[in-house]
Parts: C-alpha cells; structure tokens; sequence
C-alpha cells in the first residue's frame, strides 16, 4: 500500500493485497470529525487507486469502532450553514467513489454515524459484544449519513423504525441475526482477522471480476428484480473479454493469485 501518515486515522498493509485503515481518536471513541473523515476519504481513495491492494478493511478499537458524527462539532451548526455547507456530504464517497471491497470489522460503540459508516462498506463483521445504534433521536434529530435508508433495507422496516424512533442499541450478537452483519465473532481480535482474512481472499482474485462483482450487487439496491438481473447479464457478458477469465476457466483449480494479470 502506498505510505501514507495521518492525525486521525492509521493505514497499515497487514497481508498482501489488503489496506487496513484504523479509526485513531481514542479519546473521542473515534467521532468522526469533518477533518478525521477528510483523512478517510483521501487514504480510501489512494487505495482505490492503488494497483496492488484488492480489498480494504475499516477498523477502530476494541472499545469503539466510532461513537457518531462529532457532536461537539454540530451542536452550534444552524440550518442555513448546515445546508449551505451540505454537512455531511462529503461522508458519502465511501460508497461512490471507493470501487473496491470494503469489509468493516466492528468491536464496541458503532453509533449514529458509526453505525452509518459500517453500513456504508461493502460486508460487515463484528464481534457479539459490538454495540450499534441510531440514537440520534435521543439528541433531538434524526440519522444523517444514511441509517434510515440502509438500516432499513438490511433489517426490515418495523426493526429499523422501532430503533430509529426509540434511540435504542443493539448487540453485535442481534446485527448477526438479523443479517446486518455477516459474521459474529466472540473476540474484537478474531474480529479483525478474519476481515483480514475475507479481504486477502478477496485481493487474490482476479480484480476486474472484483470490481464488477461489488458494481451488479450494489445495483440490487437501486434497480427493480428485471433490470438488475439485465444489468447483470450485461456485466457477466463483458468479463468475457478479461485475460483473467481466459486463465480463470483454463485452470480452473489453481485460480488464486500468481495467474491473475488484474486485465
Ligand atoms: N462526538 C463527540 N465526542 C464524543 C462522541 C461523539 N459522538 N462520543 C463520545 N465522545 C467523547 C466524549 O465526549 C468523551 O470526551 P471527553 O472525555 O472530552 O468528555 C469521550 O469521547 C469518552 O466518552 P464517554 O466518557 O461518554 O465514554 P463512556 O464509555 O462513558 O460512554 C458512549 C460511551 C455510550 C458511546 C457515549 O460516549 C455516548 O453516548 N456517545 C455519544 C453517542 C451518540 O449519541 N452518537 C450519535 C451522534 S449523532 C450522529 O451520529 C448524527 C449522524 O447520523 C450523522
């Protein structure tokens, strides 16, 4: 991964292939500030544009993956300069501009935007002892970042709107049930390494596969059953002019990493 040094945030390239960002304002539980989620946005770009990682893995500390948005940071806003600022959208390019897989690994407070950012990456894991919620309603607003629309879809509407409304938390155990999270484990640490694991399977794919994998499911989500599954056929027909489907389908049984070209 490309050197990269940051106040809020700490990069590392653990196992090859895999970007690891760690949250990094212990003190504030990782809050995500505007200059602590810039610092994001720029090391997820580098990443998203660095040829040799193939999956990137988000991470805060045992005790906090991130407690929300700062509060000290919008207590003072007002509407004029919230709007005119659009505050908050910057926090959307997790999910428009980062093409490659981004697994969460989720251990203590995943709060209001916390929550947000974990379900703004692509597959979520956490530990059974993780804490997630909206509790915005608690501050006199509402989920800005998301959590109303993607807490929704994952969970289902009475759920998310029972948590919406009532500020109340829910178990890393429950996210698992419920199919927020994909996996639960019972130690932060195995948390961590397995998304480490998932992210260099992952990376050691063929990354044109990759990307357009990570592009038809996401589409899920905006387009009807119909024009998914054509979106799909149109994605699935074009990989047929990638080197690595050619080298995928000739040996088939030895397909990790030393084959793939990345073309
Ligand atoms: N913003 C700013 N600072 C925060 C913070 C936040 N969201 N969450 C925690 N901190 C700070 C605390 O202010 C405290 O700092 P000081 O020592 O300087 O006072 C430090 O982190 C440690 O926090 P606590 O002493 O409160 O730790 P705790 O273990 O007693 O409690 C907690 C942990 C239950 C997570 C509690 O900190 C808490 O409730 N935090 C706020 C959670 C919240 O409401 N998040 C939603 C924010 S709104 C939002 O996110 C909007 C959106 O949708 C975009």
């Amino acid at each position: 991964a490309p050197a990269m040094s940051y106040e809020h945030i700490l990069v590392s390239n653990p196992k090859p292939g895999v970007g690891l960002v760690t949250l990094n304002r212990p003190r504030a539980l990782n809050a995500l500030s505007t200059p602590l989620f810039l610092e994001l946005n720029d090391a997820l770009l580098k990443l998203n544009q660095d040829k040799d990682t193939g999956a990137i893995v988000i991470t805060g500390s045992n005790k906090a993956f991130a407690a929300g948005a700062d509060i000290k940071e919008m207590k003072d806003l007002t509407f004029s300069s919230a709007y005119t600022t659009d505050f908050i959208e910057l926090w959307s390019s997790p999910t428009s501009q980062i093409k490659k897989p981004i697994i969460a690994a989720v251990n203590g407070y995943a709060l209001g935007g916390g929550c947000e950012l974990a379900m703004m990456t692509d597959i979520i894991y956490c530990s059974s002892t993780a804490t997630f919620g909206q509790p915005e309603i608690k501050l006199g607003t509402i989920p800005g970042a998301g959590g109303s629309q993607r807490l929704t879809r994952a969970i289902g509407k009475s759920r998310a709107m029972e948590l919406i409304l009532t500020g109340k938390n829910f178990s890393g155990k429950e996210a698992g049930e419920w199919g927020l999270a994909a996996r639960v484990f019972q130690e932060p640490e195995e948390c961590l390494e397995e998304a480490l694991k998932t992210a260099e399977l992952i990376a050691g794919y063929s990354q044109v596969a990759v990307k357009a994998a990570k592009e038809v499911v996401n589409k899920s989500q905006d387009l009807g059953v119909r024009d998914g599954m054509e979106y799909e056929r149109r994605v699935f027909h074009s990989l047929f002019g990638s080197k690595d489907q050619k080298i995928g389908m000739f040996y088939p049984a030895s397909i990790p990493v030393p084959l793939l070209t990345k073309d």
